[in-house]
C-alpha cells in the first residue's frame, strides 16, 4: 500500500521479468516474472543461493542483457541498453591497467565529453572521497586489490550515476579490507546518496548496507522474501557487536541456508 503512495519516488522498476537462456542443450530459465521496486536513494541488498539468477538481474538493470519478457525502468524510462545514469562495479577490479587512477576515473566523464580541468577536479573529489588522494598517479599494479575496488567504485560515482549496481564488489578481498570497504560505502552513499543495488554472499554484509535485503529463491530465481533492515544509520562495523544486528543477521543466514538446502535436494 505504501508502495502505491510513493509512485513518484521509485527510481528503478522492475515489472515482470524473466529472462530465458538458450543453450546448446536447450532453455533454461534463469529469472521468472521479478517484481521490484527501488525508491529515490535506496539501498538494497541481493543475496540467493548461487545461479539463481543475481547477476542476470543486475546485468537486466543495466541495460546489458534483454530480458526474456517485461521491462526495467529507471527514472521512468524504459532500460534499453548500458550507460546513461548507470554506474556498475563487478567483483573482478574492470580497470584499465594503462591508465592511471586519475585517468581510470576521469574516463567516462572524458567519452561524456566533459572539459579536461573539470574533468579532472570530478575525478579528484571522488577519488578523494574514497581515501586514495595520495594514489591519483598511481598505476592499477600498484594498488592492493580493496584500493582498486575503491577506484572503481570512485570511477562509477564520478560519471554521476542516479543508480548504481554491484555485483560482489568486496567479494575477492579479505575480511579486514572488506570491513574498510562497507564503511567507505556508507559513508559516500551518506554523502552522496545513490540508488544501490548491492549483490552479495555475505549475510552479515547484506544486513551492515541495506535499508532492506531482497532474499531469491534458487532456480528458476524468483523474490522469496524482503526484509526490511530497520537500523538506524550511520552504521559502522560497531553495529555488528549488537544483539539487534545478530538477531536479523542469523535470522537472514537461517533462510538463505534453508533456500540453498531446497536447492541442492
Ligand atoms: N550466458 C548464459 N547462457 C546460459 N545460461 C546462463 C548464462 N548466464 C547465466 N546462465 C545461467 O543462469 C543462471 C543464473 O546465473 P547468474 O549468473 O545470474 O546467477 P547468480 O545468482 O549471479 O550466481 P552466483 O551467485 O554464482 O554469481 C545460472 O543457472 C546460469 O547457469
Ligand atoms: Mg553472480
Amino acid at each position: 500500500m505504501i508502495r502505491e503512495c510513493e509512485n513518484s519516488n521509485i527510481e528503478i522498476e522492475i515489472k515482470d521479468v524473466s529472462k530465458v537462456y538458450e543453450g546448446r542443450t536447450g532453455s533454461s530459465v534463469a529469472l521468472e516474472t521479478v517484481n521490484l521496486d527501488l525508491m529515490h536513494n535506496e539501498f538494497v541488498t541481493v543475496v540467493g543461493p548461487s545461479g539463481c539468477g543475481k547477476t542476470t538481474l543486475l546485468n537486466i538493470i543495466a541495460g546489458l542483457l534483454e530480458p526474456s519478457t517485461g521491462y526495467v525502468k529507471i527514472g521512468g524510462n524504459v532500460v534499453t541498453g548500458p550507460g546513461k545514469g548507470k554506474g556498475v562495479v563487478f567483483q573482478q577490479y574492470a580497470l584499465f591497467p594503462w591508465m592511471t587512477v586519475l585517468k581510470n576515473v576521469e574516463f567516462g566523464l572524458k567519452l561524456k565529453h566533459v572539459p579536461k580541468k573539470e574533468r579532472t577536479a570530478i575525478a579528484e573529489s571522488y577519488i578523494k572521497l574514497v581515501g586514495l588522494k595520495d594514489f591519483c598517479n598511481a598505476y592499477p599494479k600498484e594498488l592492493s586489490g580493496g584500493m582498486k575496488q575503491r577506484v572503481a567504485i570512485a570511477r562509477a560515482y564520478a560519471s554521476k550515476p542516479s543508480v548504481l549496481l554491484l555485483d560482489e564488489p568486496f567479494g575477492a578481498l579479505d575480511a579486514q579490507t572488506r570491513a574498510q570497504l562497507q564503511e567507505n560505502l556508507l559513508n559516500t552513499w551518506a554523502q552522496e546518496k545513490k540508488t544501490c543495488f548491492f549483490i552479495t554472499h555475505d549475510v552479515e554484509e547484506a544486513v551492515l548496507l541495506a535499508q532492506r535485503v531482497i532474499l531469491m529463491s534458487a532456480r528458476p530465481g524468483r523474490i522469496k522474501e524482503i526484509i526490511n533492515i530497520d537500523l538506524p544509520y550511520p552504521r559502522t562495523q560497531q553495529l555488528k557487536l549488537t544483539r539487534e544486528f545478530n538477531e536479523i543477521k542469523n535470522l537472514l543466514w537461517s533462510k538463505v541456508y534453508e533456500e540453498y538446502l531446497d536447492h541442492i535436494k
